[in-house]
């Protein structure tokens, strides 16, 4: 009996408590793009969870092996990216001839990005990439545009993986077909469950049962969109009023998520320390410069 696509289960876990280290009493994530040069927004406070079923054994398997094909990951907690395109994911799940469509009518359980299922589709098909990985050392996605996005991750081939926010309290255990939706600006990594939260590059040895095969995309949002989430973009003053500590430059202990040197944080929600990305490198940015309009 093939596979009933609408069978899927939808679970939301709260991940708006979170652990920060002092002197912060906040998270927040500034921008290197001009249109939020000196604004921040605080995490997203959600993660999703479907249990998708529109990927039987064999496309998750033929998907896997072809994005098995174009990574490399030789290294325990190392993580590899592939680009690929609609065509090839065609050919490589050809039971399954819109793909696309079934991720976006999962993602759209989500809401996130609203009502609209040309907005998930139209998402889903900008970039869908393969990334494996074994284990995943604690580490954060903020660069370019990411800090205005949410991503989204479609389990392929994985085996006693959890995925782990640990600032956030949370733990989920992947199984094959498992789409997770969650702020990428948070740490994260892959651990083993035994591994009580940490990530363990012994835990992940060599050959198949020691990787973890994924495709993954990025959930664009508006400022509006934000908003509706609970995570407007505000000017950086509100965030350092509360005491925000800076996910874009936070840097993670591998190994347990912990914040390194967080003093050196100490005045990263002012304007006189933002940067825009608006010639192709980072460049610092007058303090006082008018709002958002410094470059296109
Ligand atoms: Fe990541």
């Amino acid at each position: 009996m093939p596979p009933n696509p609408l069978s899927l289960s939808h679970r939301v876990i709260a991940a708006d408590v979170h652990a920060v280290p002092a002197p912060f009493r906040a998270f927040a994530v500034r921008s290197e793009e001009p249109r939020h040069a000196w604004a921040a927004r605080a995490p997203y406070g959600r993660v999703h969870i479907l249990r998708t079923a529109f990927l039987d054994a064999g496309s998750l398997a033929s998907l896997a092996t072809a994005g098995d094909s174009r990574v490399s990951i030789e290294t325990s907690l190392d993580i590899d990216y592939a680009t690929t395109t609609l065509p090839d994911l065609s050919a490589a799940a050809p039971g399954l001839p819109d793909l696309v469509g079934h991720i976006a009518s999962a993602l759209q359980l989500t809401g996130v990005l609203g009502s609209d299922p040309a907005d998930y589709r139209r998402s889903v098909a900008t970039r869908i990439d393969y990334v494996a990985a074994r284990g995943a050392g604690f580490h954060n996605d903020v660069s370019r545009h990411w800090s205005r996005c949410l991503f989204w991750l479609l389990a392929l081939d994985l085996a006693e993986v959890d995925f782990v926010m640990p600032h956030a309290g949370v733990t989920l255990a992947l199984a094959p077909g498992d789409l997770l939706v969650f702020d990428q600006t948070m740490a994260h990594g892959l651990c083993r469950p035994g591994d009580t939260g940490q990530a363990v590059a012994a835990s992940f040895g060599n050959g198949a049962p020691g990787r973890q095969i994924f495709l993954t995309g990025e959930l664009l949002l508006s400022d509006a969109q934000w908003a509706l989430l609970g995570a407007p973009w505000l000017p950086v003053e509100d965030h350092e009023q509360r005491a925000a500590l800076d996910l874009m430059v936070a840097e993670f202990d591998e190994r347990s998520g912990a914040i390194k040197r967080v003093r050196a944080l100490r005045d990263s929600m002012k304007r006189s320390t933002c940067h825009v990305d608006a010639s192709g490198g980072r460049q610092r940015v007058a303090a006082g410069a008018p709002d958002h309009d410094v470059a296109a």
